[in-house]
């Protein structure tokens, strides 16, 4: 197939270039559409000979905006929070217990947590080879050509280095940069609306930045370089993704070899020992104010890489690091309503509408109340003035009223027992402090949330599906379960001639539905929104069963108490009780399978991958028991399975080795009357390959 797909491929870019770069298209939709179709027929009989730059591969809306998809070597994860002594005493204290270490203190580099953009640099052979920004973790958008721009980034590493090395760090702008920038923007905007005033050509949009995060992510994703070159942009480096080898032994010396490579290391990067955090926390946030960029906590950081390496991630946070943050910003504004959200499971959140006001580096108009309990708790009432308060990227809280000013005729809130959006009752169930909507697939607000969380971009990923789209295409029925989606196309005219559509528009949202046909599993899993199935557990269950199929046929059995299929489900690591009883609920609704099934005419995720297969314990079921010595229970369980394995509770035939530790009790006996294999800790040990 090779000739007559490299063709396509180059002829779908051809005319993608004239169509989204130069609004010059040379050819028909529908001939477009035949050439992509076909595209798709070839990789469709050939999936081994996809390659990673096809039109197809690009998540979608991303070719449109120019940007090409750059996967990340190791993911770019979040980070844990702290907010007080305690919580960092705790992180500690979990830190010790998963290395099952006794007393010992723990030695931490203190950094200052950057408000910026991060980034992942690759380089090979000590050149700069690609950047890209952290997207949704696992892949960015490639934005090499506007980070060649930065005089903080050095295009090469001297030796001895990596043979391949990636480098993360944060790209921001400094307060006083970010104020001529944003004087520049401003004045550039008025003489934009007093042409717009005398009738005359306006030349190119103008976006006038609300912050310095803002600002250095406008300015980074620019299709033309020369304008992010024109910004004044700067890099602070402080991590290792991929690397062909580690270069150093503690934290602190790699950021020794990061200076020596010529990266900009922040100078109050400090190592201390965990005692010496609390005074340091209060250190930096005296100096906050002072500093020429914008921090919104401190990063602390294990020094020792090799307990990093040990203790590494629960879900998307590092176990060996946290973000300790500044107490969030404050003001006070005037409560002028509260509004009521339903959710996508029912639950209704009373939302309050206030007069705008700048605070944590944004205009807040909107903040949650979160229940009817917090509201009666808190004493707010509509026309009250109120405490507001933000931290980052936290959702505004209001922390109470100003009792003082309270006016004479502030109305106290009345929580509804109807459902605003379809009139069934709204419930408390037993001591639930959430409100919720009993009328679930007939209600319209739970279809709407349902609908935006499986597009958005932790789940199926379709770009061009905004809030408001949704809202509106469901209001005209086009869109009233997931799988409309997928039929969308069927009405390309109508959504054409909608205001503010367009046909680029229109083009753009249908390839990200048609490129987003074959999500992974466990995204297409978490997508479905069923209560208890975050991401976390989405990625077990796919983990787990593998394929769709499978994981249908399994969940379908499970409904009967006392299967084998139920009790399969009962013993996956981190799957409990009660997500299991939320599973069989969902399987149990005749409208959800019908849904699911119209879906998958649609949809065909792709299987979970097995997990490295050269370890002796991929696809290997085990149980520990007994105390470990130089492991702790947790740790263990980690390591077997970030190799494939499957942790469970009781030893039965499908048992494939139990791992026996000191005093093990019943299961050990269980094993060896079953003939399971059973292991030593010091046989675990060289099993997962830790010395
Ligand atoms: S370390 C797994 N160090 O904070 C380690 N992150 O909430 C993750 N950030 O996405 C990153 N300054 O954008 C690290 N000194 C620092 C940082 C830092 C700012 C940002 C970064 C990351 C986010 C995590």
């Amino acid at each position: 197939m090779s000739d007559e797909y490299t063709t396509l491929i180059e002829q779908i870019r051809h005319h993608d270039r004239l169509y989204y770069e130069h609004d010059a298209p040379e050819i028909t939709d529908g001939q477009y559409d035949a050439l992509l179709n076909r595209l798709r027929a070839l990789e469709a009989a050939n999936p081994a000979l996809i390659r990673a730059d096809s039109p197809t591969q690009k998540v979608g809306g991303r070719v449109a905006d120019g940007f090409a998809k750059s996967v990340h070597g190791v993911p770019m994860l979040s980070l844990g929070n702290a907010f007080a002594p305690e919580d960092f005493a705790e992180f500690c204290a979990r830190i010790r217990r998963f290395l099952a270490l006794e007393d010992t203190a723990l030695r931490f580099i203190a950094e200052p947590k950057i408000d910026g953009l991060s980034v992942n640099l690759l380089y090979e052979n000590g050149r700069f080879i690609r950047g890209a920004t952290r997207g949704d973790g696992t892949a960015g958008e490639d934005i090499t050509h506007n980070l060649l721009t930065l005089p903080d980034l050095p295009r090469r590493l001297a030796a001895p280095c990596p043979a391949r090395i990636e480098i993360r760090g944060e790209v921001f702008m400094t307060r006083a940069d970010f104020l001529a920038f944003r004087a520049t923007q401003e004045a550039a905007l008025a003489e934009r609306e007093a042409r717009r005033a005398r009738g005359e050509k306006l030349g190119s949009a103008v976006q006038v930045p609300v912050n310095a995060r803002n600002a250095a992510a406008g300015s980074l994703r620019q299709l033309d370089a020369a304008i992010t070159a024109a910004r004044p942009l700067k890099l602070f480096a402080y991590a290792m993704g991929e690397g062909s080898e580690t270069p150093a032994a503690t934290h602190g010396e790699w950021l020794d070899v990061l200076r020596r490579w010529g990266f900009r290391v922040n100078p109050l990067s400090t190592a201390l020992d965990e005692a010496e955090a609390p005074d340091f926390q209060s250190r930096i946030a005296a100096e906050r104010a002072g500093l020429d960029y914008e921090i919104d906590g401190v990063v602390y950081k294990l020094d020792r890489l090799d307990w990093q390496a040990r203790l590494g991630f629960a879900g998307r946070e590092p176990r060996w690091a946290i973000a300790w943050k500044f107490p969030a910003e404050q003001a006070t504004t005037r409560l002028l309503a509260i509004g009521i959200q339903g959710g996508r499971t029912g639950a209704l959140t009373p939302r309050a509408v206030m007069e705008p006001v700048f605070v944590g580096g944004v205009t807040v108009t909107h903040a949650t109340l979160h229940n009817e309990d917090e509201i009666a708790r808190k004493e707010v009432r509509i026309g009250d003035t109120v405490v507001l308060q933000r931290a980052g990227d936290v959702i505004p809280q209001i922390i109470g009223p100003v009792l003082e000013k309270r006016p004479a005729d502030a109305q106290p809130f009345v929580f509804p027992t109807l459902c605003p959006a379809c009139g069934s009752h709204a419930v408390r169930a037993g001591d639930d402090v959430v409100r919720r909507c009993t009328g679930g697939l007939i209600c319209p607000a739970q279809t709407v949330e349902r609908l935006k969380h499986f597009v958005s971009r932790r789940a199926m990923d379709i770009e061009g599906f905004g809030e408001e789209r949704i809202e509106l295409l469901h209001a005209r029925g086009w869109l009233l379960a997931p799988a409309d989606i997928f039929t969308l196309h069927e009405r390309r005219a109508e959504l054409e001639a909608l205001e503010g559509w367009g046909r680029l528009s229109v083009t753009k949202l249908l390839d990200a539905i048609a490129t987003a046909r074959m999500p992974p599993l466990e995204r297409f899993i978490f997508a479905l929104g069923i209560r208890r199935i975050g991401e976390q557990n989405a990625k077990l269950l796919a983990r787990h069963y593998h394929s769709l199929a499978e994981w249908r046929v399994k969940m379908e059995a499970a409904r009967i108490i006392g299967s084998e299929a139920r009790e399969e489900l009962g013993v996956i690591q981190g799957i409990g009780p009660a997500i299991a009883q939320e599973l069989v609920d969902f399987f149990d609704e005749q409208r959800n399978v019908a849904a699911l099934d119209a879906l998958c005419a649609h949809v065909a995720p792709a299987d979970a991958p097995v997990a490295d297969a050269v370890s002796a314990l991929a696809g290997k079921t085990i149980v520990f028991t007994g105390t470990l010595e130089k492991l702790s229970r947790q740790e263990a369980e980690a390591r077997a399975e970030s190799l494939g394995a499957k942790v469970t509770k009781s030893v039965s035939k499908k048992t494939d080795i139990v791992v026996v530790g000191a005093d093990a009790g019943s299961k050990a006996a269980k094993a060896a009357e079953l003939g399971v294999q059973v292991a030593t800790e010091a046989e675990f040990r060289a099993m997962a390959g830790l010395v």
